[in-house]
């Protein structure tokens, strides 16, 4: 095996030609088996041979994995329970069963949305794991709320209940484009640095759209990434050859380093609080300083940060949370409100013509 290489082939074939015991770090998100459309995969096969090739593929990581090593396995309802089975059966420590929620899940008419994935965080021993504590803190309730002087400067750890990263939707500057199952490259840099150290390897054996190795390199681990389509192993190369770290300064927040930039921007989602109510929150600024510095490697000040997130304020660069902004009501008396609602009114017609008649639930007022 070669470090900082995608493969591409079949990865149960592939990991069995090597040495056992060389990757420090496995993250898998292998297809549901839920009818998606892959370029080289079917995504339907009967549930006894999904079970059964999950088994082989599992078994493929484990043999590869070094005895100190971290398996993350991304997986949807309908196989949950089985991967779970399987990895007590190949003597792997569950340490979190770690719930990813949302935003942007798909809408349903019929049931309650789905907006969640399952991640298994297994280790190979029970006691022996790398686990960098210290590069996952943030300001929790009681630094961002509270202001208590009494809660751990350093900040608290992630629960397992994951919602600070949102889907990577066909919106986002992150999308790679030729993928529809793109994870957010910031969930991946969580995983990458809890359990790994630099100059690591991290493996993914379903590489898709590349965000595992993208993660891993900017990070400074080694990456192996492989697939069964070609067509998704030259893409991966591709956007592993353009990270931000090779392209020049662009966009506000450019005096930094991207990473650092984008970690800043990662923490200030993760404190789940609005600029204007965090700014002033001299408790939280410094939680957020010190975890920022833990992460990048490099110190930075409360007044530093304070800085950097004003000067992107005003730019897409800073991520919406949910009711950050204060709320206006749309005024559909004026030009602007006449056209809004006009809009809704054809879009909604139009909806429920295909249905046959109008819902008049549906209608707006007259304008
Ligand atoms: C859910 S996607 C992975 C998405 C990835 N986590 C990302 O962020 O882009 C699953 C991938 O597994 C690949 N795949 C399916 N069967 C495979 C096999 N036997 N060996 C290697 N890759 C496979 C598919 O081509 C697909 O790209």
């Amino acid at each position: 095996m070669n470090p900082d290489t995608i493969y591409c082939g079949d990865s149960v074939k592939i990991l069995g030609k090597w040495e056992p015991g060389s990757v420090h770090l496995v993250f898998a998100d292998p297809p549901f088996n839920i009818g998606y459309v892959y370029d080289r995969y079917a995504d339907d096969v009967p549930d006894a041979e999904y079970v059964a090739w999950s088994r082989a593929w599992m078994e493929a990581c484990c043999r590869v994995l070094r005895p100190d090593g971290s398996f993350y396995i991304a997986i949807g309802d309908e196989f949950a329970a089985d991967i779970r089975v399987l990895g007590r059966a190949l003597g792997l420590h569950l340490r979190n069963w770690i719930i990813w929620h949302y935003a942007f899940g798909q809408n349903a008419r019929t049931k309650f949305a789905r907006s969640h994935t399952h991640i298994f965080y297994f280790t190979k021993d029970a006691k022996r794991f790398t686990f960098n504590d210290h590069l996952l803190r943030f300001p929790s309730a009681r630094h961002t709320e509270y202001q208590d002087l009494r809660a751990d400067r350093k900040g608290r750890l992630p629960d397992d209940v994951w919602d600070e990263f949102p889907r990577v939707c066909g919106t986002f500057r992150e999308r790679a484009g030729f993928h529809g199952c793109q994870m957010p490259e910031a969930l991946l840099m969580r995983i990458v640095m809890a359990s790994s150290n630099p100059g690591d390897i991290v493996l993914d054996p379903f590489v898709g759209s590349g965000t595992t190795a993208v993660a891993a390199a900017r990070l400074g681990r080694r990456y192996v990434g492989i697939d069964v389509s070609s067509e998704y192993c030259r893409h991966v190369r591709a956007r592993l050859a353009s990270l931000p770290e090779h392209r020049e300064p662009q966009a506000a927040g450019d005096a930094w380093p991207p990473l650092h930039m984008d970690m800043l921007l990662q923490l200030y989602r993760e404190t789940k609080v609005s600029l204007s109510n965090l700014l002033p929150n001299k408790v939280a600024m410094q939680v957020v300083a010190a975890s920022l510095s833990q992460r990048a490697g490099r110190a930075y000040s409360a007044g530093d940060v304070a800085r950097m997130l004003e000067s992107v304020a005003s730019t897409p660069l800073l991520p919406k949370l949910p009711n950050d902004r204060p709320f206006v009501a749309r005024n559909h008396e004026t030009n602007e409100g006449k056209r809004y609602a006009r809009r809704i009114q054809r879009v909604r017609r139009r909806r429920t013509s295909h249905r046959g008649g109008e819902d008049p639930a549906l209608l707006l007022p007259a304008v």
